[in-house]
């Protein structure tokens, strides 16, 4: 008994001590000497927490405006003195930080099944398949779900809705509430939409994301960004711009990996697919291939591919996965959003 009791405070210890490493201020570092008018420059470009500036390296600091290189020297010293959780932690310590970490239900149990038990905070979950396979349903549907108090302790949160192919239908969230029992205007409320229309334009949001995720820390769950390639693709045409594109997708996936766990968000991507003639002709069960290469092959944690399957249902399917086999799911994309498949 006395042991138990043991146990349990040291584990509260933890639990409290990892809080507060998700969300130190960068205000803090007022105490060692940096000046408010420098963490205010840092806020701007979106680094609002200590664990924010060590995530960022010292040349991505001297880039931001204002900025001399001595003073990246200063701020970099300065939190690697305050932060909590520099450096080493036994496994325990980290396996209690992982406990914070939360899932998402996707509306339909088999999907949640086959993601292990939803959409996983401090990851990059993507989806892609061809057109009308439900990405952009499942990520209203999403925008809804978040909002629900769910198992383990999770109370349910706002979201951040970023458009890059202006497919956001907020009067669409409506039914999906109806159906979850939740307030339509209070859904609608909770849902932060931002259009992004080049692909600088997206990685500048993230900025704004950033902050808003410290502005109310710990309120904002899931950020979604619907698609992550569309604008590249514009943006850089041919194979000349490809090295160009693929280490500006990099940033950009680096920025939302961080962002996920600094603020043990959700991150759901969309993505769009290419017929692969390569693989066609060595006779590959499926020739199609998600696009963003390597890069976003390497970044997304978890990655489902969506196929089209009888009348209004879905079949999602792990893609390329280290530890998860390779199950399938079926859905349905109903007024309500998506839900259990039909018969
Ligand atoms: P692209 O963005 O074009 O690549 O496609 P997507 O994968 O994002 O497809 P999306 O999520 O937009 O799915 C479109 C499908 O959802 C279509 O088959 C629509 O018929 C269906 N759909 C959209 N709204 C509703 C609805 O209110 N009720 C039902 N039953 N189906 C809907
Ligand atoms: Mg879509």
């Amino acid at each position: 008994m006395m042991q138990k009791q043991l146990a349990d405070t040291s584990t509260d210890d933890l639990d409290e001590s990892a809080e507060e490493a998700t969300f130190q201020d960068i205000d803090m570092l007022q105490d060692q000497g940096i000046n408010a008018a420098d963490l205010k420059k840092l806020k701007t470009a979106g680094i609002c927490t200590i664990k924010g500036v060590q995530m960022h390296t010292k040349k991505a600091l001297c880039n931001i405006k204002g900025i001399s290189e001595a003073k990246v020297e200063k701020i970099k010293e300065a939190a690697a003195k305050m932060a909590v959780d520099s450096g080493f932690v036994s496994a325990l310590n980290f396996s209690m930080k992982r406990k914070q970490c939360f899932r998402i239900s996707c509306g339909c149990a088999d999907l949640d099944k086959l993601l292990g038990g939803g959409v996983e905070s401090m990851a990059i979950t993507e989806v892609f398949g061809e057109f009308r396979t439900g990405k952009t349903q499942l990520s209203h549907t999403l925008c809804v779900t978040t909002q629900m108090p769910g198992a383990m302790g999770y109370t349910g949160g706002k979201v951040v809705y970023i458009d890059t192919e202006n497919t956001f239908r907020p009067d669409r969230l409506r039914p999906i509430a109806d159906r979850f029992n939740l307030d339509q205007s209070a859904v609608l409320d909770n849902v932060l939409y931002a259009r992004a229309y080049t692909s600088e334009h997206q990685m500048e949001l993230l900025d704004h994301v950033a902050s808003k995720f410290h502005e109310e820390a710990g309120i904002f769950k899931l950020l979604i960004v619907d698609s992550i390639m569309a604008l590249f693709r514009v943006d850089f045409s041919g194979r000349g711009e490809l090295a160009d594109r693929q280490q500006k997708l990099a940033q950009m996936l680096s920025r939302l990996q961080k962002i996920s766990e600094e603020y043990n968000v959700a991150v759901f991507v969309t993505n769009q697919m290419t017929a692969d003639p390569g693989a066609a002709m060595s006779f590959q069960a499926d020739p199609k291939k998600p696009i963003g290469g390597h890069i976003l092959a390497h970044a997304s944690t978890t990655r489902i591919s969506l196929r089209k399957g009888r009348g209004e249902n879905r079949v999602a399917k792990i893609y390329d996965s280290p530890d998860m086999p390779e199950s399938e799911a079926t859905f349905s994309i109903t007024n309500g959003g998506i839900a259990d498949a039909k018969e």
